[in-house]
C-alpha cells in the first residue's frame, strides 16, 4: 500500500504554483491528509518534499474535445463505458471522441495519436495491454495533454496523470471468498476439487486479480481443503489470452477430459462473468453438476443465472461510478484545478501513479436484490 501523506507537498504546492513545470505531471498540487485502505498493488511512503515534482495545472476551454480510448468492446463493462462516456460528457459540455481498439495495441496507439492532433484536452485510457502506450503517453504529455488510466493502470510510462479503477488485488479477493463461502454452502464437507483461472495477461488488474484470489486460496490449498487437482496453480498457466471467453471454455474442457473422467469438480475461480459462463457451459456440456463459479462485472446475463443458482457469485464494479469518477477529473482539470486528492498511489514501473480507488462489491443471491437496490435495469432481472 502506499499512502502518501503530502503534508510538505501541500505547502510547497501552494507556494509553488507560480512555477510552471510543465502541465501533465503525475504528481497532484492538491494534498489530502487522510488515510484510506486501498487494495491496489501499492506501499506505503514517507511524505514527501520533492517540489520539483509540484506542476501547475493549466485548465482549458469549456467544450474542449475529450478523447476515450477504450481496449475493445467485448464485456459488458466497456460498452456501457463506451455509451456512458459518450453521453455524459456531450452533456456536461465537451465534445467527446470515444473509440475501442478491439484488443489491438497499434490501432490504440493510432487512435489515441489522432486525438492528440484532433486538439483533445483530455485523453481517456483503458489499455489494451498496460505496457506498450508508454510513447504515444508521451507524446501527448508533451503535448499538453492530460491523460487519465480508466480502469486498468497504465504501466511503464511518464506520460499519465492518474488512474480511475476499483480495487483490483480486493477484487480478487472477494472472488476467493465466494468460491469458499459457496463450496461450503453446496458441496458438503471438505475437500473441495477446484480449478483456478485468470485474465488476460496484457491487462495489469488480470494478474492483480489472481493474486488477490490465491492470498485467499493458497492456505486452503496448503492445508487441503481445496485440491487443484490438476496442479495449474501459476497465473501463467491459468491467465486467458485476451479475455477470450472461447479459450477459456476450451481449457475447461481440457480439464475436464484430463483430470475429472472419475471426479466431479466442485469450484471455479474465474475472474470475470464472461469466462464464468464459459466454464459453466463446459462442465454442463460435460455432465458435471455445476461447480461453484466466481465471476466479475455484474454482467446482465451472469446476474440471471447468479439469480437462478446457475453461476455462484459476481462482483459489481459499477461503471456509472467510474465513469462519474472519470468526468469528475476532467471538470476539475478543465477549471485548472488539477488533479483532485487522493491518498492512495501505485508504483508504475517508472513513476508513482495517483489512483482514485472505488470499492468493488461481492453479489450472490443472498445479497443482489440489496447491491442493486439504486441500479433498476439490473434490479429488473431479478425475477
Ligand atoms: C476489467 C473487467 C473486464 C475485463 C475484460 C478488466 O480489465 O476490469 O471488468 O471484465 O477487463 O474486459
Amino acid at each position: 500500500m502506499k499512502k502518501r501523506t503530502l503534508l510538505s507537498m501541500a505547502m510547497v504546492a501552494t507556494m509553488a504554483l507560480a512555477t510552471f513545470t510543465g502541465c501533465g505531471g503525475s504528481r497532484e498540487g492538491a494534498a489530502s491528509d487522510t488515510a484510506a485502505e486501498s487494495t491496489t498493488e501499492t506501499e506505503e511512503t514517507a511524505a514527501t518534499d520533492d517540489s520539483s515534482a509540484v506542476a501547475e495545472f493549466p485548465g482549458f476551454e469549456e467544450g474542449a474535445t475529450i478523447g476515450v480510448s477504450l481496449p475493445w468492446l467485448g464485456t459488458q463493462n466497456w460498452k456501457e463505458a463506451e455509451e456512458m462516456f459518450t453521453a455524459q460528457l456531450e452533456e456536461a459540455g465537451y465534445k467527446p471522441i470515444v473509440q475501442a481498439a478491439d484488443q489491438k495495441v497499434t490501432q490504440q496507439q493510432q487512435q489515441i495519436e489522432s486525438m492528440i492532433e484532433n486538439g483533445a484536452k483530455v485523453i481517456v485510457v483503458g489499455p489494451v495491454d498496460g505496457s506498450q502506450l508508454g510513447s504515444v503517453l508521451e507524446q501527448a504529455k508533451e503535448a499538453g495533454v492530460y491523460v487519465i488510466g480508466y480502469d486498468r493502470l497504465l504501466e511503464n510510462t511518464t506520460g499519465v496523470d492518474g488512474v480511475v479503477q476499483f480495487g483490483s488485488v480486493k477484487t480478487g479477493e472477494l472472488q476467493a471468498q465466494a468460491l469458499l463461502q459457496g463450496l461450503e454452502e453446496l458441496k458438503g464437507e471438505a475437500p473441495y476439487n477446484i480449478e483456478l483461472f485468470g485474465g488476460g495477461p496484457a491487462d495489469p488488474n488480470a494478474p492483480n486479480f489472481f493474486k488477490g484470489a490465491m492470498s485467499v486460496l493458497q492456505p486452503k490449498i496448503d492445508d487441503g481443503t481445496l485440491v487443484v487437482v490438476s496442479g495449474q496453480t501459476d497465473f501463467t498457466q491459468c491467465a486467458t489470452v485476451d479475455w477470450d471467453n472461447a479459450k477459456a471454455q476450451s481449457r475447461m474442457d481440457s480439464l475436464i477430459s484430463g483430470f475429472y473422467s472419475d471426479k466431479e469438480i466442485d469450484g471455479v475461480l474465474s475472474p470475470n462473468d464472461g469466462i464464468a459462463r464459459a466454464i459453466i457451459t463446459s462442465c454442463e456440456n460435460a455432465g458435471q453438476d455445476i461447480p461453484v463459479v466466481s465471476g466479475l462485472d455484474a454482467e446482465n446475463e451472469s446476474v440471471e443465472w447468479v439469480w437462478s443458482g446457475r453461476q455462484y457469485s459476481t462482483v459489481a464494479k459499477p461503471t456509472q461510478d467510474l465513469v462519474a469518477k472519470t468526468i469528475e477529473i476532467i471538470d476539475s482539470l478543465q477549471a485548472g484545478n488539477g488533479m483532485p486528492s487522493t491518498d492512495v498511489t501505485a508504483d508504475n514501473g517508472v513513476i508513482d501513479v495517483l489512483i482514485y480507488e472505488l470499492p468493488p462489491v461481492v453479489v450472490t443471491k443472498d445479497n443482489a436484490k440489496e447491491v442493486f437496490a439504486n441500479d433498476p435495469s439490473r434490479l429488473e432481472l431479478l425475477k
